[in-house]
Order: C-alpha cells, then structure tokens, then sequence
C-alpha cells in the first residue's frame, strides 16, 4: 500500500513538473496572435505617454532601467521607426484606431519630402513611415512624398565613387570633405528601386545597385566581415581607409553594422535578381551565424574583449531575424533554406522570452538593445528600431507559416 501511495506521489510529481516545464517553455514560444496582443498593449502604452503640445514626439529611445521615452523630432535617423511601427500594428490587427495613430505620426515626416538632403538615413525615415503606409493603403499623398524624398536621397550619390555620400558634414575621422559611406547606408537603397519601379526616375535604380556593387568591393575584409565606414576621395573614388564609427574598433565585427550588411544584400537580391547579390548575402550572413553566441544574441560588437560581459544587440539581432526570414524564401538550396528560417525562429523566440521582452519594465516592445557604445549613449537600452524589425519580423513569420509572400499585406 505503502509502496502504490508513493508510486502515485512520484507519478503526480512527475506530472506537476511536466506542467511546469511546458507552461515555462511557453514563456519562449514565438506567440503569433498572443504576441500582437502584448505589442498592442505597450504601444498603447507609449501613446498615452507622448507629450502632445511639442514637435519632439517621436519615441526614440528608453534607458537601461528607466520608464520614460527619449523623443525626437521628425529630422533625427529614428523617426520613421515608431510610425513604422504602428503601421505594422495596423497590418497585424487590422484596427483603424493604429491606421489613424500610424497616418498621424507619418505626416511629421512629410518635411523630409520637400527640404535638402540632412543624409542618407531619408530611406530609414520615409520607407519605414510611408512605404509601409503606402504598401497598406495605397494613399497617393504617401506615394508623392516617397517618390520625393526618393529623389532628394538621390543628391548624395556621387557618381566618381559610385556611392551615395552618409554624411554630408564634417564627422570626425572621416576626413571631410572626402566622401564617407557607412555600411547602415545599404538599407536606404529600398527607397530608390521602390521609387524607380513606381514613377520614379529609372537613373535611381541604377544609383542603387552601383552604391550595392560598389560597397560589396570595398566594405567587406576577406572573411565577409564589414567595416562600418568606408571614406572614398571624392573626386577620384579611390578609397582611402575602412574604419568604424560606432564599433569597437576599426578592424572589428560591429554587430549592428552587419546585420544591415545581412538585411541590405538580401533585399537588394529581391529587387535586382542578380545572383551576385544573392551570393554575397549568404556570405555576410554566414561569417555572422558562425561567430554567434549560442542564444543567438549579438553581443554589440563580435569583437569586444570584455564579451561575455560586453552588453547585447537585441536590435541586430531583430534586423537579422527579419532578414533571414526574406532570405530563407530566396535561397535555392533547400537545406541552406531551413537553416536561415531556423535561425531565424530561435532568434525571435529569444527575443520572446522574459530576458528579452520590456513587458512592465517599460513600454518598449524589447530591452537590451546597443546604440552608440563608443559615444556612451544607447547601452542596453531599449531603442525603437529593435521595436520595429522585431514586430517586422514576427509579421513575416506568420505570412510565411501562412504561405503567403512576406512582401504582400497580411
Ligand atoms: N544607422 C545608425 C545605427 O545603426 O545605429
């Protein structure tokens, strides 16, 4: 009797813990609906918690440990992102209520379409806030203010280096006024082949592929590994040195810089089918998931010596597991093909799990995110452009397990 009792202990212990793995197992499940309903929740959040009588209301930034957001106004690099964002949140919920807060906060953009270029980062701010605008709803205004702005990105492209110029001001050690380019730069190029196929002049496709050609010659060291700087002779487009800006130092793997190298030669592939593109992406990609810490997780630069105690990258990974998703539809080789995909879902479902997820720490979607570490600003933060390829990426992941194109609206 005695025997059977504990036999029935064992058996219901052993029950109570198979219960308590599963229900912690789905803490780090890719939670399709159920996600949408927390991204909802904290946006909802942050809108309530936006000041609303003063142009700097573009929620950029939290710090490590704080509640409140960093605003910005329409001219900082971020300002797409949280627009960005809500169109995302429209797309996943289909509310008219996040179409309304997504329309509203796009239009403080609209000056970028009608002023000189600030610098490149005009594809992150337009594409992110109207491209996904217009991808959703096909508002014309939106149209005319991407084909715009398209065509103002288009004044920094210096045709003696082959590239469009990052910026266009004295920044140290880029010995102004040569011309700079840094690897970030490869993202703004969705804008000019969008504008080139939709209105827009055919030079501006032209301009993105030699800006695509021209940085997969000079950018990249033997291994596929990026500098985030190259500064190039602006008459004769020799390049004078590869360095970094934000890394750890000029011959290291800065995170983030990599992860736009992953996402920009994927997307180039996309709208140029050419097959070099398509190569190099795997080839950025691969040295990237090799270096990669087992949670899959970037430390914010693969080469800082301070790692495992250097602070994380939650948004490069973000932008690569949105990247890997693309590209796991572009490859042709289908085992390489359910690696990237693979890849991709264990990222986002440590993205998803409570080491990642704000929840009641703030009302970003992510902590842990790196900025600008060398500049001191930005570390272990939550920043919105994590946000905004975070839900990006979720939102491609379930087209994909709907079989549908992840380009296309849900
Ligand atoms: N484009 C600047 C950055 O990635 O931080």
């Amino acid at each position: 009797m005695a025997g059977q009792r504990s036999c029935h202990v064992r058996r219901l212990s052993l029950l109570i813990s198979v219960i308590f793995i599963i229900a912690g197992c789905s803490v780090t499940q890719i939670p399709g609906k159920k996600q949408f309903n927390y991204l909802e929740e904290q946006a909802d959040k942050t809108l309530k918690s936006i000041p609303s009588d003063t142009e700097t209301a573009i929620p950029r930034s939290i710090s490590s440990g704080m509640k409140e957001w960093r605003y910005v106004t329409y001219k900082d690099w971020t300002s797409g992102f949280w627009p960005g964002t809500l169109w995302y949140l429209y797309e996943a919920t289909k509310k008219d209520s996040w179409k309304f807060e997504a329309d509203k906060f796009s239009m403080l953009l609209t000056p970028l379409s009608r002023m000189e270029a600030i610098d490149h980062d005009l594809g992150f701010m337009v594409f992110s806030s109207f491209g996904n605008g217009y991808r959703l709803t096909k508002n014309p205004e939106y149209k005319e203010i991407i084909l715009r702005t398209a065509d103002t990105l288009a004044t920094l492209y210096n045709p003696n280096v082959g590239t469009i110029l990052s910026w266009p001001r004295p920044v140290q050690n880029m010995e102004w006024p040569q011309h700079n380019t840094i690897m970030d730069n490869m993202i703004n190029l969705e804008l000019l082949f969008w504008a080139s196929k939709n209105g827009g002049d055919k030079k501006l496709y032209d301009i993105a592929v030699s800006h695509a050609a021209t940085t997969m010659k000079n950018h990249f060291r033997s291994d596929y590994t990026s500098y985030h700087v190259v500064v190039y002779e602006r008459n004769t487009g020799k390049k004078i040195k590869g360095g970094t800006h934000q890394g750890y130092a000029d011959e290291s793997m800065w995170a983030r810089g990599q992860a736009w190298a992953i996402y920009g030669y994927t997307m180039v592939y996309r709208e140029t089918k050419d097959l070099r593109f398509l190569d190099f992406a795997q080839k950025v990609t691969d040295v990237y998931l090799e270096r990669l810490p087992s949670d899959l997780i970037p430390y914010w630069d693969f080469n800082d010596p301070s790692i495992p105690d250097a602070p994380r990258d939650a948004s490069a990974a973000a932008i690569t597991a949105s990247a890997l998703l693309e590209l796991s539809t572009l490859v042709t080789d289908n085992s390489k093909a359910k690696i990237y995909r693979d890849k991709a879902e264990m990222m986002l479902k440590e993205l998803s799990s409570d080491r990642y997820l704000s929840k009641d720490k703030n009302s970003a979607f992510l902590l842990h995110s790196t900025g600008h570490k060398p500049n001191g600003s930005e570390i272990d933060a939550s920043i919105i452009y994590a946000d905004y390829y975070y839900i990006e990426a979720l939102l491609r992941l379930e087209k994909l397990e709907k079989g549908q194109n992840i380009y296309n609206p849900l």
